[in-house]
């Protein structure tokens, strides 16, 4: 028996949420979900972003499907960004962040491309600290291990998705040492895997450029923590926004399916967060983590006639609930 844990989390995850969650068990039955806490309101109710027993419920059902959560910019007293717990909690070292053309809600179509993200070190290490007066510091990590760990999972997705290209973006001409040893580790553990031919590096300047200029002539990105994160929500331009921007956190055991976007609190209440990309994060689940892929399937060709039938350029498709009610329909 397949069992998910559910984290609404604030904001407009607990809007996109449910509506994923119906589709889900249109599709698994049997499912069983089982709903825990996390984010910001959880740490205004209980004094910590992620309880143990959210840690628990998560490694028990080893799926989970995460909303997004409300972050405070500065700093506040014993609080930690609950998405960043929750990855280095369980050891989800890989964030996979897929973009891909939909009909009509697309500004360009042909576009099919995965970036895959290293996600428990470089910039997001947690290492920041005030050097002096006026001078703070932030550490970035690259280990290793890590990109060994990266270029495994970028051998695998390779494999899944035939690979006409594999681009490691990287900035290692400023950054010789962590970036050269992201580059050389990745490079070298590619290559092991037999896919030197369609190994590529981009300096990640020239790669936001080229996102923009010909995304097409992308397949497979594979790059550091925060790169992949900025990299990642300039290319779901091109997926139709955020709003239809899905992606998978993976460790060894456990998969955390999210929607790229935060908690959207300009939108929070209105009724009109668009649920797709926590749909699209749930259909990753079917593929990645249960090895599903002709409900994956089943669940992105609804998304994809119901964009056909009842998207618009001008993303106006609905409130959460008429989306939801649309993609249901296609599903059969
Ligand atoms: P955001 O992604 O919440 O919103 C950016 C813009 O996109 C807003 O105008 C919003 O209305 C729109 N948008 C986002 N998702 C949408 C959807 N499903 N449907 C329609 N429109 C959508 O990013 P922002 O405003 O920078 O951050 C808001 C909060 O979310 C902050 O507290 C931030 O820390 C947090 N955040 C959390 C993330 C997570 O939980 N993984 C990721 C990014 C931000
Ligand atoms: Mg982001």
């Amino acid at each position: 028996m397949r069992r998910l844990c559910v984290i609404p989390g604030d904001g407009i995850g607990r809007e996109v949420v449910p509506v994923a969650i119906e589709v889900l068990e249109r599709l698994l039955p049997d499912l069983q979900v089982e709903e825990a806490e996390a984010g910001w309101g959880c740490f205004e109710r209980r004094g910590m972003s992620v309880p143990q027993t959210t840690l628990a419920s998560l490694s028990a059902c080893g799926a989970g499907l995460f909303g997004a959560v409300s972050s405070p910019s500065h700093r506040v007293e014993g609080y930690r960004s609950a998405i960043l717990t929750l990855r280095q909690e369980l050891a989800l070292n890989l964030n996979l962040r897929p973009v891909r053309s939909r009909p009509r809600v697309s500004p360009r179509q042909g576009v099919d491309l995965m970036i895959l993200r290293e996600n428990s070190e470089g910039l997001y290490s947690g290492r920041e600290h005030w050097e002096s007066d006026g001078v703070a510091i932030a550490e970035r990590v690259i280990s290793r291990s890590a990109c060994v760990r990266l270029a495994a999972g970028a051998a695998e997705l390779a494999r899944l998705r035939n690979a006409r290209r594999i681009t490691l973006v990287h900035k290692a001409n400023v950054l010789p040492l962590t970036c050269g040893l992201f580059r050389d580790t990745c490079r070298d553990a590619l290559a092991e895997e037999g896919w030197s031919d369609v190994l590529d590096e981009r300096l990640v300047d020239v790669a936001a450029l080229q996102l923009v200029a010909c995304p097409e002539a992308f397949d497979l990105i594979v790059t550091t923590n925060l790169f992949g994160d900025i990299l990642s929500d300039l290319a779901s331009h091109w997926g139709g926004g955020l709003g239809m921007a899905p992606s998978l956190n993976l460790g060894d055991a456990i998969a955390l399916a999210e929607p790229v976007h935060g908690s959207a609190p300009d939108i929070a209440g209105s009724g009109r967060a668009n649920p797709l990309a926590a749909i699209l994060s749930a259909g990753m689940l079917l593929r990645h983590h249960w090895r599903l892929p002709a409900l994956a399937e089943r669940l992105e060709a609804a998304v994809d006639v119901f964009l056909e039938e009842e998207g618009s350029v001008d993303f106006g498709i609905g409130t959460t609930r008429e989306v939801g009610r649309g993609v249901l329909q296609r599903l059969g």
